[in-house]
């Protein structure tokens, strides 16, 4: 019973490798909905859909326990898969905790009121969808008062980055953040809200420059999961192999994948 990772494509290998490294011992499935990336331009009925055939998908691939690594899945299904009551002994967590929790100085899991929070302005990049749906803000909301959020869609780049065409990721990355500072003058956090936008990190906080502190998140994530697993042994079966599923073209992915990462990964088609 290895932990599945779901991301609409590529972006989730950042969140995959971060959690490996944190927990080298869990079996890990990654399930990548290649053939219908990317996500951050469809409508929040549509992610819903994908995202709960890609679940059940690792569900039956032997996984009690999923991470939508997705923050687009996280932002447009999660709460509804949720609510909509889940297998019993399932479970599916999303990316923003974490992220938030980090921001606002708050151990894992603390559910006390919302408190001002050092952090006063903050600057939001992530895919159309996730900024359309608010769930960022939404979440901040339930854990810091009085923090300006100014969010920018960052269309683009994600098939960009799934092209493997980095220069003009890049440029895109660039003039998102001339977009964000015409709207927010001096933002002091970042926060990158998609798994695929650590891939470019560098330049975000080049573009950004060196005062704003840029939050990425595959490490909190990692972190978030290694106490989640403390507390919820049983969420982790015994044994379990890892896997990395597409539903794309695999050797094309695979490709991809490898340059990413800079080490060998092989997809297989689902
Ligand atoms: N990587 C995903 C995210 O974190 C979505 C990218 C996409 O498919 O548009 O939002």
């Amino acid at each position: 019973m290895a932990v599945g990772i779901f991301d609409s494509g590529l972006g989730g290998l950042t969140v995959l490798d971060a959690v490996s490294k944190r927990l080298p011992d869990v079996p890990f499935v990654y399930y990548a909905d290649s053939a219908h990336a990317p996500y951050g331009v469809r409508d929040a009925d549509d992610v819903f859909s994908l995202t709960n055939a890609a679940v059940r998908h690792l569900w039956d691939a032997g996984c009690d326990l999923v991470i939508l690594a997705c923050n687009t899945a996280s932002a447009a299904a999660l709460r509804r898969m949720q609510e909509g009551g889940l297998p019993q002994g399932k479970r599916v967590l999303g990316v923003f905790v974490p992220l938030i929790e980090a921001l606002t100085e708050r151990q894992w899991g603390d559910n006390s009121p919302p408190r001002e929070v050092s952090v006063k302005h903050v600057a939001l990049f992530a895919t159309p969808a996730t900024v359309a749906s608010r769930a960022f803000q939404r979440e901040l909301a339930f854990r810091a008062i009085g923090v300006d959020v100014e969010a920018q869609a960052c269309g683009g780049v994600v098939d960009a980055i799934e092209e493997g065409d980095e220069i003009l990721a890049e440029a895109l990355v660039r003039s998102h953040v001339d977009a964000l500072k015409r709207k927010m003058l001096e933002p002091e956090a970042a926060i990158l809200g998609c798994t695929h936008y650590p891939l470019m990190e560098e330049t975000f906080q080049q573009a950004l420059g060196p005062d704003v502190k840029v939050f990425s998140q595959a490490d909190l994530v990692a972190e978030s999961l290694a106490d989640y697993l403390e507390r919820h042994p049983g969420m982790l079966g015994k044994g379990g192999q890892s896997l990395f599923l597409t539903t794309g073209d695999a050797r094309r992915v695979s490709d991809r994948a490898t340059q990413f990462l800079r080490r060998k990964i092989t997809f297989q088609s689902v």
